[in-house]
């Protein structure tokens, strides 16, 4: 086990009803001037909104609402955010939505207190944040953790680039969690964030530190919760226990404790970001297209890793490994397959690329020839390439 550093600070309120704990939350941490981000509409027509707002009140805190966050978040509208809201003295920032929501008041908290407002900066890695505004949460959707964790995912249109920057302070102070609030899902919504649950864990499962026993029971456990309840809410969207048991796997697969001692891959989200950066695809699709192809490149670095996972989450009975390695990677298609979600890039909305489509991605991911991506088997430029070239399959 390498030596590691865990440290997650933000407090949860799990459980029916805790919304209205809202107000409290933000006053016991010092807020008086708060601003509400949320997203679309869909916190606003299911009485959410309303409810949060009135709870600020009856705790005597100002508010502002900031609304319109989008899937895939945009830099365009966290500059706009900074820019109409940088002389209100907001003290607090209250997302109210999912991981777009909430990564989008996490590069807002940034900003604000960014002397040079240069936000996209951070995200860049041009330069290191010093300062932000404190935040909290109020799930409404189990799928990206950035409830607990540490990073928040900006696209900048301009350029078509989606890109994540991890740092301490983004870790929210409270994370409100009621799974009710995930009744009104629709089922792709559902069933793309059962898969980013999975990926955040499998992302730190392949690794070549040996050893983490505890670790890789833990990681194993949450996969099988998410293999056997995301049918399950999928089925019954309004059914507490699978909702619960998503909502709670979520913020566990992301906020490092399934890769402790071992550090993190990521290389199947830096793949899957490029899709999102140029198509615009959901988070949790991007994820489900290129983990088979990145599989097939490199499941030979360690067949028996392959063979463990799918025998103790997918149920692979082959007992030697090359056999149960392979079983496992059609395992994992097919229970992506029975959520609706593509694992190709044929499968899915984008479509069977040109290949100069697949260079653009590749130089992307690359970050123009001038990177590798993941630990477990890192892939340069060409190894990137032929990934999504195998990617590159279906109708
Ligand atoms: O905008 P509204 O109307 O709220 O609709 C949203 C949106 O269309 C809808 N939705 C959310 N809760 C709902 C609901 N609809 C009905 N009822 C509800 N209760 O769902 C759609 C998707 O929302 P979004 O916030 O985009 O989903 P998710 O939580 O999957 O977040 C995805 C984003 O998070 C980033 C992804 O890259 C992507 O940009 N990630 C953030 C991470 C982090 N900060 O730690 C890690 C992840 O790996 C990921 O990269
Ligand atoms: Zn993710």
């Amino acid at each position: 086990m390498q030596s590691f550093t865990y440290f997650v600070p933000t407090q949860v309120l799990f459980g029916r009803g805790t919304e209205t704990q809202a107000g409290e939350a933000v006053r016991a941490e010092g807020g008086s001037r708060v601003l509400v981000l949320c997203g679309g509409g869909s916190a606003r027509r299911s009485g959410l909104l309303d409810r949060v707002t009135r709870s600020l009140e009856a705790a005597g805190l100002t508010w502002f609402l900031r609304e319109g966050v989008r899937p895939n978040p945009t830099l365009e509208f966290v500059e706009e955010t900074i820019r109409q809201y940088r002389d209100q003295k907001i003290d607090f920032l209250l997302a109210v939505g999912g991981g777009s929501v909430l990564d989008t008041a996490k590069a807002v908290g940034l900003g604000l207190r960014d002397p040079e407002g240069r936000v996209w900066d951070f995200f860049t890695a041009k330069r290191d944040p010093a300062d932000t505004v404190p935040m909290g949460s109020i799930l409404t959707i189990a799928a990206a953790g950035s409830e607990t964790s540490d990073s928040a995912v900006i696209t900048n249109e301009a350029t078509r680039e989606k890109r994540g920057r991890n740092t301490p302070l983004n870790r929210p102070r409270f994370a409100i969690m009621d799974p009710e609030l995930t009744y009104t899902l629709p089922a792709w919504q559902t069933a793309c964030g059962a898969a980013d649950i999975l990926m955040h864990t499998l992302d730190r499962y392949f690794s070549n530190v040996p050893g983490n026993e505890t670790t890789d029971a833990l990681a194993e456990a949450l996969l099988r919760t998410v293999v056997r309840f995301a049918p399950a809410a999928l089925e019954r969207p309004g059914d507490y226990e699978a909702r619960s048991e998503l909502m709670w796997c979520g913020s566990l697969s992301h906020n490092d404790l399934t890769g402790l001692g071992r550090g993190k891959d990521f290389s199947v989200h830096q793949l899957g970001h490029e899709l999102s950066g140029r198509y615009g695809i959901a988070h949790g699709a991007s994820l489900t297209i290129m983990w088979p192809a990145w599989a097939r490149r490199v499941r030979a670095t360690d067949p028996d890793r392959f063979a463990r996972l799918g025998r103790t989450v997918f149920g692979v009975t082959e007992s030697e490994a090359e056999a149960a390695s392979l079983a496992c990677i059609g395992a994992v298609e097919d229970f992506f397959r029975s959520l609706g979600l593509p694992v190709d890039l044929g499968s899915s909305e984008i479509g069977v690329l040109p290949q100069a489509e697949l260079e653009a991605l590749a130089l992307g991911c690359s970050r123009g020839r001038s990177r590798a991506i993941g630990t477990f088997c890192p892939l340069d430029h060409q190894g990137i390439l032929e990934v999504y070239q195998d990617a590159n399959r279906g109708k």
